[in-house]
């Protein structure tokens, strides 16, 4: 199963990701992960996504088209996959039709988690994660069961991403409107688009996600 999570920055992309990645054995593809791991080689493209990612851009199509082409191309793939933040707009979205009909795949479902913005700036904002095994937590909604210890590795030190800040993520809420949204109504007619609450708890956000998928 190949399946793309779409949601404003925020919306639950990688926490509901991660999720699925375990209950159906599918691999998260997310692009910003790909480029934050480039930032921390300190490559050309790194250094180009830094100053991109952190003024809430979005980086230049061909880029992203080619980088998630050949991330497909990889074993791990066969098994389905879920994109997190690909396609960002209509030409990454068209070109990743090309690229999955060369392919031999296909898209089963597009995700789309709905949630007030007001709400996503207060959970990019609070948003931090383990700086040892990378698991997200959020200052009031997702906090490790003892403070300042990592539940899953047990790590003490935790980090936030450099875009995260109030000013940047209105920018980013911003492309996301004026770019990404208007995505939407191409898996509309296609008729593979479903929606979910991304305001309710996570828990609950899951089980829609998995009753759709069954559907
Ligand atoms: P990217 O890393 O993709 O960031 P994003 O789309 O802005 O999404 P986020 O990771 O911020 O949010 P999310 O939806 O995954 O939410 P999360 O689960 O963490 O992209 C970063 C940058 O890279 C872009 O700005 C751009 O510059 C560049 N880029 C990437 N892809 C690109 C592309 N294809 N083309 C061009 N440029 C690209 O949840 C957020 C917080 O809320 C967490 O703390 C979580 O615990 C909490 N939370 C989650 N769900 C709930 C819930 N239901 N209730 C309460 N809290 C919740």
């Amino acid at each position: 199963m190949n399946i793309i999570l779409l949601g404003a920055p925020g919306a639950g992309k990688g926490t509901q990701a991660k999720r699925l990645e375990e209950s159906r054995k599918l691999v998260q593809l997310s692009t910003g992960d790909m480029l934050r791991a480039a930032v921390a080689s300190g490559s050309d493209l790194g250094l180009q996504a830094k100053e991109v990612m952190d003024a809430g851009r979005l980086m230049p199509d061909d880029l992203m088209v080619q980088m998630i082409s050949e991330r497909i191309e990889q074993d791990d793939c066969r098994a389905g996959f879920i994109l997190d933040g690909f396609p960002r707009t209509t030409p990454q979205a068209e070109a990743l039709d090309e690229m999955l009909t060369g392919k031999g795949l296909r898209l089963d479902a597009v995700i789309e988690m709905t949630v007030d913005e007001e709400v996503l700036v207060e959970r990019i904002t609070g948003r931090y994660s383990c700086s040892t095994c990378g698991a997200g937590y959020h200052d009031k909604f997702q906090v490790p069961a003892k403070a300042g210890v990592c539940d899953q590795c047990g790590g003490t030190e935790f980090k936030r991403r450099a875009d995260d800040t109030e000013a940047t993520v209105r920018t980013r809420l911003d492309a996301y409107r004026e770019q990404t949204a208007p995505i939407l109504p191409y898996y509309r007619n296609k008729g593979i688009l479903k929606t979910v609450d991304g305001m309710a708890a996570i828990d609950e956000v899951t089980r829609q996600i998995e009753a759709s998928l069954a559907a």
